[in-house]
């Protein structure tokens, strides 16, 4: 399946969370096989083109897809988490969201220096919640040079807020 055919997979729901949002929902798209092994299958060739050593993915549904290419690429996943989940001493930093706050924390002993990190998550709007990732990862001594969305959300120019912060993005399908 191309990128326009697992666009047609997304649901798009209206004043979801909150008034004004049109929420662009994955769940109708993973609850298709065929569409989710396609969506898994683009990514991982982005990554292994950008010679992921690991990948790191955002909870929640950046694990969903995040962990089906590390596996599918045989290499080894990095839970970017909410807080107060991870066992032991975190990194940890606070970023903003298209609709609120929120934290990341990381266990800064998955990453060796210098790994080659490659951030998979499933959609990028105001860009906070990848550039938090990014910072987070390279204070772990990670190399941050690529990022991987199913959906960009142009308009909100996430993606040139990574650009600009030296990360090359790519996205299986924008929503303008
Ligand atoms: C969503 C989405 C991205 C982020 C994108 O996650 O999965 O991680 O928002 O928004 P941004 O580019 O403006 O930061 P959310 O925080 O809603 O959490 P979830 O994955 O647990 O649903
Ligand atoms: N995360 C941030 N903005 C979003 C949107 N418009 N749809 C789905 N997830 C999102």
């Amino acid at each position: 399946m191309t990128p326009d055919d697992l666009k047609q997979l997304v649901r798009t729901v209206p004043d979801f969370p909150a008034p004004g949002i049109l929420f662009r929902d994955i769940t109708t798209l993973i609850g298709h096989g065929a569409g989710f092994a396609a969506s898994v299958e683009h990514l991982a060739e982005r990554a292994a083109a950008a010679r992921a050593e690991s990948v790191a993915g955002m909870e929640a549904r950046g694990f969903i897809f995040g962990a089906a290419v590390a596996a599918r690429l045989g290499i080894g996943f990095v839970p970017v988490r909410k807080p107060g989940k991870l066992p032991v001493a975190t990194l940890g930093i606070d970023y903003a969201l298209e609709y609120g706050s929120d934290r990341l924390e990381i266990d800064p002993s998955a990453i060796s220096s210098g790994e080659r990190v490659v951030i998979v998550d499933d959609l990028i709007a105001t860009g906070g919640t990848a550039l938090a990732a990014a910072e987070l990862l390279r204070q772990a001594g990670a190399q941050v040079d690529h990022a991987l969305f199913v959906i960009d959300l142009p308009d909100l120019a996430g993606a040139q807020r990574l650009r600009d912060a030296g990360v090359t993005v790519d996205a299986l399908m924008e929503f303008a």
